[in-house]
């Protein structure tokens, strides 16, 4: 992104309480697809290259703060609720030198980045511009009155009784910065003791030069107010998501039942199978397979893995690691290239070296394996004293027998192998071969004294 100025600023409102959401959580915070509703907003903001960004904060303030990492952003403080023209207001010096002004509602996430710039563009010689949409209906919104001619008179808030059109506002404006600027002290306070953004619209009709309405689809405008919306919201983005996706390269076979956030990067030629969840940080590489019923999350995935019917959590798996059925990965583990783990392995907290086996119904957590080695069935390292988590450390072209326990803290050396039952509780040399319960060293075993006997 360039760092071009372009002479706008954009305000973000997103003081309000979110009241019907009934919530603890602030309503700009709850994710759509895996991120805040106010970083979508943002991030489409963003596009528009913007000079800068303001973001008006008030009810819940230090926790929309902390959840806006955008370093273009600036925050603005709306003491007391006092409407939308008051938050605008606010704004005023954050944003000196901006020639034209966007405001966005912060509840409102599908708002596109195109519609923005149509915004600015529609406006022409108009003090302002803002997005409208038809609704079937004069329920709710604030609504469009026009007069004889077509020309937008006004908007009439739901609180201003009947009156209008049945096409709504969207909450999404373009302004010229200094008649902004010069009309929000004149907006007078309403019955409902708040200074209304939408008076403005009446403003610009009596000076003889009206404003704007630009048509926006619906689903572009859907203002979050409650949780029955914040679901339609998330369906519209996941589709949107699966859509990009899927015209970069990426193979969905089943859309209905593949659930990707918005913050998931996927290169091209991966394909998803059905019932699969891709969130946070997740970023897969081209030629893998993820799903059926996979669930990756905050992790990355190399080159041609495949992962199959497992969990991966905050991890790394190289390329080729095959993964599946039933494996689990999770606590900042790193797989190496060429792995396969599956049928009930877990991994936590550990790194596995190139090439390692791991088939069945085994537990390793806070341990180093080396490349090569067989972590063959029922391989437990015990880690958890009671008291304290334990390492393990497993050289290179170890093998492990069948229900070996590694009591923590214990190193098994290059090329040492166990026995299997045993339970290992003191280092094994490299090359040693240890079998039993303690495991001990296998005695070696002495030539006959007297061949042939007497
Ligand atoms: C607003 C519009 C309405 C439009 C609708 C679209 C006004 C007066 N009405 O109504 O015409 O059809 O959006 O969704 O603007 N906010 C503040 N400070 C305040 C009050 C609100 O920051 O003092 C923020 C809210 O957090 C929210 C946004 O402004 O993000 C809109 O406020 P909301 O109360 O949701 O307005 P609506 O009733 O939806
Ligand atoms: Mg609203």
């Amino acid at each position: 992104m360039s760092n071009e100025a372009t002479g706008t600023g954009v305000i973000v409102l997103a003081a309000g309480k979110g009241t019907r959401m009934k919530s603890r959580l602030p309503k700009v915070l709850h994710p759509v697809c895996g991120v805040p509703m106010i970083g979508h907003v943002i991030a489409a903001a963003e596009r528009l290259r913007p000079d800068r960004i303001a973001v008006v904060v008030g009810h819940g303030a230090e926790e929309v703060q902390a959840a806006v990492t955008s370093s273009r952003v600036t925050f603005v403080e709306q003491p007391e609720l006092l409407g939308t023209a008051d938050a605008v207001r606010r704004c005023q010096d954050a944003l000196a030198g901006c020639r034209d002004i966007v405001v966005l509602n912060g509840d409102s996430p599908l708002v596109q980045p195109e519609m923005l710039q149509a915004l600015t563009e529609a406006r022409g010689e108009a003090p302002m511009a803002f997005g409208t949409h038809p609704a079937e209906d004069r329920g709710g919104f604030g609504r469009v009155d026009r007069d004889e001619q077509g020309r937008v008179r006004g908007i009439v808030e739901r609180a201003d009784g009947p009156g209008g059109t049945t096409e709504r506002n969207a909450g999404q404006y373009g302004f010229d910065a200094a008649w902004l600027w010069e009309q929000l002290p004149k907006i007078e306070l309403s019955d409902k003791g708040e200074y209304y953004l939408t008076v403005l619209p009446r403003f610009a009709y009596d000076a003889g030069s009206p404003a704007k309405a630009v048509t926006v689809a619906e689903e572009d405008v859907l203002g979050i107010d409650n949780r029955v919306v914040l679901a339609e919201a998330e369906r519209i983005m996941r589709q949107r998501i699966l859509e990009r996706h899927m015209l970069d390269g990426v193979t969905i076979v089943d859309p209905a039942t593949t659930y990707i956030d918005a913050s998931v990067t996927i290169e091209s030629d991966v394909t998803i199978l059905p019932n699969s969840t891709l969130s946070g940080t997740t970023h897969v590489r081209t030629g893998s397979l993820v799903g059926p019923g996979t669930t990756v999350r905050n992790s990355r995935l190399g080159e041609e893995c495949t992962v199959t019917q497992s969990v991966i959590e905050e991890s790394t798996l190289s390329d080729r690691v095959h993964a599946g059925p039933y494996a689990h990965v999770r606590g900042q583990s790193t797989i190496a290239e060429d792995c396969h783990l599956g049928n009930y392995a877990e991994v936590n907290r550990s790194r596995i070296g190139r090439d390692v086996n791991m088939h069945h119904f085994s537990y390793v957590g806070d341990a180093e394996v080396g490349d090569g080695s067989n972590i063959a069935a029922g391989i437990i390292t015990c880690n958890f004293d009671g008291e304290a988590k334990h390492k393990t450390v497993i050289g290179r072209n170890v093998l492990l027998g069948s229900d070996t326990m590694l009591v923590a803290p214990v190193t098994i050396g290059d090329n040492a192998s166990t026995g299997a039952g045993s339970v290992v509780t003191k280092d094994v040399p490299a090359g040693g071969r240890v079998v039993g319960v303690p495991a001990r060293a296998m005695a070696t075993r002495r030539p006959p004294e007297n061949p042939g006997g007497s």
